[in-house]
């Protein structure tokens, strides 16, 4: 049984894996990945809204302090990468438009400016009209919306090349297999071992295994982090040269409850997402899905049935039990988590790679991240929301 040591491995390789192992080498950690495919998970469905202001929800006023703080750091975070892969990204900093169809998502808006207000963020109210002067493919029946300048998007799907590519460079290791069982030895994790039965051992080891976070095996229970697959159907159309340019930046809605948004990605491909449900490990597309996100496209944007549909997918956002992610040490020394991110995975990115290279080399969590330590959620309620299907 071959074993390989690291000083950090990495279990899971999408990018909240690959973020975090990108700064631990960039940091001087003998640094490895575990993955039968990495670049792979969420990110390759999700649509990459940088969504802090227009994601805001009651209650989650501690999440937003984190997703400003990630959002603040895009820029510099998109450039290091850039400079350092030649990739581009696609970010772009288009903003958001979040409008109301009726009387009833217009309440829900002007709650949500109230909150935004409240909480010291820019957005401004917009009439029906002022909406259409903005974004004319939106339908007549727009009755207002919620500017939002400071929302922007990148492509999740470019990104996660950029990462592989700088983890690369910095000479991270890739064990494309499958992380089978964690090993814990005198109390504290030593490493995993992987399907062939490889022994991988590390000094620490990070579980960023998005909505399988909570699948490992040998992970004690009272450590398991305590995530939940929430599936999201996307689809990818494509705006023709004929229609450039169809929105001009992200449109968003809440239609008879459901969230919906377009976002017009810079190359003409035009995402809309997205589903929320909650059906364990299922990842089928559905027809049910495809009407809901094209039916309630169409009433916020007509035009969109001209537009050539070019895949349809789903995927597994990590939830956790109050939509905030997991980082950082945890009760068995030498695991520390990554998980959690559930809608936010994206926008996360640059402030958990600085959060868990810090909690790397120091063993802490620095200020902004330490209200989303593992260790605020009780055994007992841990315990209960692990239970998954098989
Ligand atoms: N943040 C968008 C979504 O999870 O659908």
């Amino acid at each position: 049984m071959p074993t390989r040591t690291s000083d950090v491995l990495v279990v899971g390789g999408g990018i909240i894996g690959l973020v975090t192992a990108w700064r631990a080498a960039q940091r001087g950690f003998a640094t490895a990945v575990v993955d039968p495919e990495p670049g792979g998970g969420a990110a390759q469905v999700a649509a990459g809204m940088l969504a802090a202001v227009t994601e805001l929800h009651y209650g989650e006023q501690t999440l937003l302090a984190l997703n400003l703080a990630s959002a603040q750091r895009y820029p510099d975070f998109v450039a290091e990468l850039t400079d350092l892969t030649g990739l581009g990204l696609g970010h772009r900093r288009c903003g958001t438009l979040a409008v109301a169809l009726d009387a009833d998502d217009r309440a829900h808006l002007r709650e949500l400016h109230a909150l935004q207000h409240r909480s010291g963020l820019d957005s401004e109210w917009l009439s029906g009209r002022e909406c259409r002067r903005l974004e004319p493919m939106l339908a007549p029946g727009v009755r207002g919306g919620l500017r939002v300048d400071g929302d922007h998007q990148i492509d999740p799907r470019r990104l996660t090349r950029a990462l592989v590519a700088a983890c690369e460079r910095a000479g991270v290791a890739f064990h494309r297999t499958w992380a089978e069982r964690l090993t814990v030895g005198q109390d504290r994790a030593t490493g995993v071992v992987t399907r062939e039965g490889d022994v991988l051992g590390a000094d620490q080891v990070v579980l960023a295994g998005g909505s399988l976070s909570g699948r490992l095996a040998g992970v004690p229970d009272d450590v398991l982090p305590p995530v939940r697959p929430v599936k999201g159907q996307v689809l990818r159309l494509t705006v023709p040269e004929r229609y450039a340019p169809f929105l001009s930046r992200t449109v968003r809605a809440v239609v008879r409850g459901s969230h919906v948004y377009l976002v017009p990605r810079e190359n003409g491909e035009l995402v809309v997402g997205a589903t929320s449900e909650e059906l364990g490990w299922d990842t089928t597309v559905t027809a049910g899905g495809v009407y809901e996100l094209l039916r309630d496209a169409h009433e916020l944007v007509p035009g969109i049935t001209e537009l050539p549909l070019t895949e349809t997918r789903a995927g597994l956002r990590p939830g956790s039990p109050d939509n905030a992610p997991l980082l950082g040490p945890t009760d068995l020394p030498g695991l520390l988590l990554a998980t959690g991110h559930y809608r936010n995975g994206v926008l996360l990115t640059p402030v958990t790679g600085d959060a868990l290279a810090h909690a790397l080399s120091t063993g802490e969590l620095p200020d902004e991240a330490r209200p989303f330590t593992p260790k605020r959620f009780a055994r007992a309620e841990r315990t209960a929301l692990v239970e998954q299907p098989a």
